[in-house]
């Protein structure tokens, strides 16, 4: 479904990504950790070209997405759910309206974008808020519109960078249930920075270690966290001791 060939990006003179190789199979849940500032954003912003690599390859179901122009892009974009840790909520517009916009952006006449967001809301758990403003929802339940907002492209793959990172400690449950219940479900390629280290046990196929702009080790979750090979993941292993 992916597949991520020696990217490398620099901005400046930091290097942001130094060779980073990276397979996602179709179906696949996989969860990128790593320290901060090891890359983990910038890799995934590459994916969809919301941030030009400098040099390697990505193709995303056959397609080579760093060789696309703009029109390609966009046609291909639509295929990527993207859930940022900053929700992007439209202020004025209701929960329905800020899921159903990118749809109508694309062209979905007004009925099929509201009669996809309302399904895409509900399966959040938020069926009954359509009409609520963002101001109007806790951060979660903001979180959970932004979810929708991806799922209701009906995606190939889902992008998650950090969706939790952002909320209070008695929000964040909220939001890795629905997580937890999409990944379940296994209609969607998910590829998930969090550094939720329970959720990742239970929810990924694999996890992808990253350090220094490198995948450093990757492995099902068992074998990484309880075997790690590498400096981080020893880390990891330690914090889930405790
Ligand atoms: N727009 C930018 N301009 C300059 N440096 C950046 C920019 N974005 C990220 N970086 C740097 O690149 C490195 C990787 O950042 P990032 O991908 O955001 O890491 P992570 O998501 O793992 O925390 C960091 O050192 C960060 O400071
Ligand atoms: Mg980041």
């Amino acid at each position: 479904m992916l597949e991520v060939s020696d990217l490398m990006k620099n901005y400046g003179r930091k290097q942001a990504l130094d060779g980073v190789d990276l397979r996602v199979e179709k179906g696949e849940t996989v969860v990128i950790m790593g320290p901060s500032g090891c890359g983990k954003s910038t890799l995934i912003r590459c994916i969809n070209r919301l941030t030009e690599p400098d040099s390697g390859a990505i193709r995303l179901a056959g397609q080579p997405i760093t060789d696309l122009n703009l029109h390609e892009l966009l046609a291909v974009r639509r295929k990527i759910g993207f859930v940022f840790q900053h929700f992007n909520l439209i202020r004025r517009l209701t929960a329905l309206d800020n899921v159903a916009m990118p749809l109508r952006l694309q062209g979905v006449s007004v009925e099929e974008a509201n009669r996809r967001a309302e399904c895409a809301l509900g399966k959040v758990g938020l069926g009954t808020k359509l009409q609520d403003r963002p101001d109007e929802l806790s951060g979660g339940e903001q979180q959970r519109v932004g979810i929708a907002r991806a799922l209701a492209l009906e995606p190939e793959i889902m992008l998650w960078d950090e969706p939790t990172a952002s909320l209070d400690p008695i929000l964040i449950g909220e939001v890795l249930e629905v997580m937890e219940e999409l990944v379940q479900e296994g209609n969607t390629t998910m590829l998930i920075v969090t550094h939720e280290l329970s959720f990742a046990r239970r929810a990924a196929d694999r996890i992808v270690f990253m350090d220094k702009g490198r995948v450093v080790e990757e492995g099902p979750p068992q074998q990484v966290f309880e075997h790690p090979t590498s400096e981080i993941g020893k880390k990891y292993h330690q914090l889930l001791r405790h």
